[in-house]
């Protein structure tokens, strides 16, 4: 928790931060209970890197390319993020693969956005695969963090239904919609610590999940789990 009580995310980037846009602009309305302590970006020309800056937000720059190996730069990456009051990790479209060592300094508390229903379609390239594979729906996925690429126990998923006339551009900008909404929504529930990561698993409300939050693209809001 930080100073005004509240729990706070470093949020990490590769690229243009329209996720982070999302998370910042839940934060000023009073919608989400996450206070943004900063941005981290492992690419100097990150658009995100100025979202933040605009936004009175502390960034940072930790250019990967700068390092002579990835543990180098997760040392590096470590120490910037446990010199602030941060509670949790949030990638939002970072696109660095973050080894066992760096993941295990911060169990339970690192957040990934994923553009596929998991385990469907884990690395690159998700929206031409559903494509390509025919799927009827197509979405995101918001998970802990572990190990595995895009692995880590689900936490929630937004799901659209793919178009005949769909493009891997237009399916992926659909996607995006639903991305920057379940995002913001997920940092809420994880302040407020309605959702907890217990002994690998996904508490909801103190119960374990046994299949993901669905979150209702309509109304912004996570449909109550089944139990
Ligand atoms: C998003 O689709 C995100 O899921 C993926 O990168 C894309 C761009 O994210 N990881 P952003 O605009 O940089 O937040």
């Amino acid at each position: 928790m930080n100073a005004r009580g509240r729990a706070s995310a470093a949020i990490l980037i590769s690229g243009g931060g329209s996720n982070l846009q999302a998370v910042i602009d839940a934060n000023v309305c009073g919608d989400s209970a996450m206070d943004i302590a900063l941005v981290v970006s492992n690419r100097p020309n990150a658009g995100g890197l100025k979202r933040a800056s605009d936004a009175n937000i502390t960034n940072i720059c930790i250019d990967h390319t700068q390092y002579p190996n990835r543990r180098a730069f997760e040392i590096a990456l470590k120490e910037v993020i446990d010199s602030h009051e941060v509670d949790f990790l949030l990638l939002a479209g970072f696109m660095r693969i973050l080894t066992a060592q760096f993941v295990a300094n911060y169990s339970g508390k690192i957040v990934n956005i994923h553009p596929s229903l998991l385990p469907a379609y884990t690395g690159l390239h998700t929206h031409q695969r559903a494509l390509d594979a025919n799927d009827a729906w197509h979405g995101c996925s918001v998970h802990f963090v572990n190990a595995e690429l895009d692995g880590g126990p689900i936490i929630a998923q937004g799901r659209v239904p793919v178009q005949d006339d769909d493009s891997a551009e237009s399916l992926a900008a659909r996607v995006l919609v639903v991305e920057h909404k379940i995002l913001p929504c997920i940092a809420n529930l994880l302040a407020q610590r309605s959702i907890e990561y217990v002994d690998g698993q996904v508490h909801f409300e103190q119960r374990a999940l046994h299949m993901p939050l669905i979150f209702d693209v309509d109304s912004g809001q996570i449909a109550k789990p089944c139990v």
